[in-house]
């Protein structure tokens, strides 16, 4: 069984509800719900979300050299974010970056991430399923 961690970042807490014609209507904790359903016995997937940078890279560092694998939205720190990059880049756990929309598609401040040379891969445009994805990786790593 692996040992998972999903870390949503800024305004990632409001999906459902947030600008639905890009993030939809669900909201993450139903979708966390049935992901863990589909997953019981291969993966315990344990979730965290914040707001804050600095929390974020706390929860980061506790959990980044046990977990068998990290799903990081790192919400806009994507863009910005020179200190989470260094978190990945310090931390043993593999991090897989996830995006629900598909960032290239849109305006082009959200084309450059300072994560995905930290992370192991880059899964986005998949709507919810774009974290699902990442599991299916993490497990067949
Ligand atoms: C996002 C894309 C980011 O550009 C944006 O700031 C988000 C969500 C996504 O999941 O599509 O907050 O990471």
């Amino acid at each position: 069984m692996k040992k998972l961690l999903i870390v949503n970042g800024p305004n990632l807490n409001l999906l459902g509800r947030r600008e639905p014609e890009i993030y939809g209507s669900q909201d993450f904790d139903s979708f966390l719900q049935t992901l863990r359903q589909q997953y019981a016995g291969r993966a315990e997937i344990d979730y965290f979300q914040s707001n804050t940078e600095g929390v974020l890279i706390d929860r980061l560092q506790q959990d980044g050299y046990t977990a068998d694998g990290i799903i990081l939205n790192a919400g806009a720190y994507t863009h910005t974010s020179l200190a989470l990059a260094d978190c990945i880049r310090g931390i043993t756990s593999p991090v897989i970056e996830v995006h629900i929309s598909n960032v290239h598609q849109r305006e082009s401040f959200r084309h450059h991430s300072f994560l995905s040379p930290a992370c192991c891969g880059v899964i986005c445009g998949f709507g919810l399923d774009s974290y699902r994805l990442a599991v299916e990786a993490l497990l067949n790593a």
